[in-house]
Formats: structure tokens, C-alpha cells, sequence
């Protein structure tokens, strides 16, 4: 740990749990003073052994710092422990960088409930592991009024030092970070389920993975390609039609019904082709998809 000095912010950070403790852990290799408070008090004992002050209550953590990052399971959690430890009188000057994952609604709500009781909000979504903190790996999505975010900003940029602004509306950085993992959801979800196939046929998965590693490598340009054509509406020009995309994810249905696999994830994907055809996109670029998404049919 460095030694603190004026210049390094002073912080509090509840919740220790894997994200918590790396965020107060690389708060703390920067030189920060970190006061720290969790549920479970043995995490609370592992942080004050590399430094950091231990916090008795949540209302002690929030009294400590003007800045205090609050990392939990979910909103939930946060609520639970407001109303038990009684702590709407404590938020008053007091900046909360929320950076719990939570739904559109209850990140509105909170920002409301810190503000309606004298306190700022800065919210944001963490896109790393703890162990990419404090690198070039490290990625926070941010939003808060511009005087907010200019205030945190020394220890946001000891956390990820090319943290993302994206402004004063408080749910983009939920409505970004689901985006994305959408993609990283369905992209890994994608690879087990291949490996589950390759297996069930007697391929040996060092096989699949080199062969995967190759066919992934064309990954990041059709990202780019397929967010281009729909960024210039383009989405009819293709090399390859949701038709004959579709046939392909049929065959791999066929197949993974002749290996007795689930067909769980092959049924959702068979949903999104048969979406496509129903709307006349069939001959179209893969991107036209995006009408199938755009908006829910039963809504
Ligand atoms: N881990 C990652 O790689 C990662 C990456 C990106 C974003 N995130 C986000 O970071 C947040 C924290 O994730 P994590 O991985 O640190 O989770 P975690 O290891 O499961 O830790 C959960 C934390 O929430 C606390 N908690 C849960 N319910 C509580 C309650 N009712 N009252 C008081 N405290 C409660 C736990 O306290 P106890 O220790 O007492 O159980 C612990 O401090 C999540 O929103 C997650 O989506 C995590």
C-alpha cells in the first residue's frame, strides 16, 4: 500500500464482496485512506489488515467521507440496509458513487431517494473484474451532473483510468452495461453450448477450442460491420441472408437433437429466425434482425 497523502481523496466503501473489496483494495494501493464497512465482518477485518479503517455501521462509513462508493448485490440489499440501520438522516453532503447492478427503476429511484435527502448521486456500472481495477482493463460506465462526476473523478480514474462519462441521465450507464452484456452473454453462453455439442459427438475440446479461437477471430469486425450497417439503415446489401443464416442454425439444431443434447438455447435461436422470415426479412443482412428486437410484439 502507498502511503496516503493530501493530494489522494479520502473514501468509504460499503460492501465487500468481490467487486467491494477490489475497488477498496485499489483505492487503498493508490494511497487513498479507505473506510470500509460490510455486513459480514470478516471481509471488513481482510481490508483493515491491507490498510483500510474499519467502519463499526453503514452510518459511520457514510459520516467518515464525503465520497462513498456503495457495491452490492443489488438495490435490495442497499434498501435493507438503509431501513435497518435507519440512515435517510445520514446522506446529507454527502456524494454516493452507486455501483451496484440494479434495473432502469430502481436506479432512478435511488437517485431520487439520495437527492430528496441532501445527498448527490454519481451511478455507474462496473464492465471489469476486480483484478482489471486500477488498469488499462479497468472500465466503469458513469453517469451525474457534470459537477458531480467532476468531483469523483480522481478516484474514478484510480479505478478504471479511462472511465466513461455518459452524461446526466442516471439509467444509461444500466441501459449500456445490459446492452453490452447482451453480446457477452450470448457470445459465451454460445461457446459452452458448443462445447456441450462437440463433447456429446466425441470431438475432443482442445480441437473445438482452437477451432473456436479461429472462427472467433472474425468476431470483432462483424461487431463493427453489423453496428454500421444499422447505424446507415443498410441492413438489406448482405453475403449471407437471414434465410441461409437461419438454415445453418437449423442444422445445428438437427445435429444437436441427434446428440441428445438440450435444445434450449438452439428453440430461442429458431424463435429469432422464424421472427425475421415472418416480418419478409428473409433475404436481408443479419442486421435487419434488429426490427425483430426493436420493439416487443406484446407489449
Ligand atoms: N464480481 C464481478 O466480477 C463484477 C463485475 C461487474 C459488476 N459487478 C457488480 O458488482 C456488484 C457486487 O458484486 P460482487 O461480485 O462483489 O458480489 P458478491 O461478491 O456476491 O458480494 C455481494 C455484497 O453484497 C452484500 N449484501 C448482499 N445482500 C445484502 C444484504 N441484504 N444486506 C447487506 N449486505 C448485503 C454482501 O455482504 P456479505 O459479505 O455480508 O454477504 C457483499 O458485500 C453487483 O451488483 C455486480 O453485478 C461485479
Amino acid at each position: 500500500m502507498s502511503e496516503h497523502t493530501a493530494s489522494t481523496p479520502s473514501v468509504s466503501v460499503i460492501g465487500l464482496g468481490a467487486m467491494g473489496s477490489g475497488i477498496a483494495r485499489t483505492l487503498l494501493e493508490a494511497g487513498c485512506q479507505v473506510s470500509v464497512w460490510n455486513r459480514s465482518r470478516e471481509k471488513v477485518d481482510a481490508l483493515v489488515s491491507d490498510g483500510a479503517i474499519a467502519c463499526d455501521s453503514p452510518a459511520d462509513a457514510l459520516k467518515a467521507n464525503t465520497h462513498v462508493v456503495v457495491c452490492l448485490t443489488d438495490y435490495a440489499a442497499w434498501k435493507a440496509i438503509i431501513e435497518a440501520n435507519d440512515l435517510n438522516d445520514c446522506f446529507e453532503g454527502t456524494c454516493i458513487i452507486q455501483l451496484t447492478t440494479g434495473t432502469i427503476d430502481a436506479v432512478w429511484e435511488h437517485a431520487v431517494f439520495i437527492e430528496e435527502h441532501g445527498g448527490r448521486i454519481a451511478d455507474g456500472a462496473v464492465m471489469c473484474y476486480p483484478r482489471d481495477l486500477g488498469t488499462d482493463a479497468g472500465s466503469l460506465l458513469m453517469a451525474g451532473a457534470p459537477d458531480v462526476l467532476e468531483a469523483c473523478d480522481p478516484l474514478l480514474r484510480i479505478l478504471a483510468p479511462n472511465w466513461t462519462n455518459l452524461g446526466e441521465d442516471i439509467r444509461k450507464p444500466t441501459i449500456l452495461s445490459r446492452a453490452l452484456m447482451v453480446d457477452v452473454g450470448m457470445t459465451l453462453i454460445g461457446i459452452v453450448n458448443g462445447a456441450a455439442l462437440a463433447s456429446a459427438g466425441d470431438i475432443s475440446l482442445d480441437v473445438f477450442k482452437q477451432h473456436a479461437n479461429n472462427v472467433g477471430s472474425i468476431l470483432a469486425a462483424e461487431k463493427s460491420r453489423l453496428i454500421e450497417a444499422i447505424q446507415d439503415g443498410n441492413t438489406q446489401e448482405t453475403q449471407a441472408s437471414i434465410t441461409s443464416w437461419g438454415e445453418g442454425q437449423k442444422a445445428v439444431r438437427s445435429v444437436a437433437q441427434s446428440l441428445g443434447t438440450n435444445l434450449v438455447l438452439q428453440d430461442a435461436v429458431k424463435t429469432v429466425f422464424d421472427e425475421g422470415e415472418r416480418l419478409g426479412l428473409g433475404e436481408h443482412d443479419l442486421s435487419a434482425l434488429v426490427d425483430v428486437f426493436a420493439s416487443d410484439p406484446g407489449s
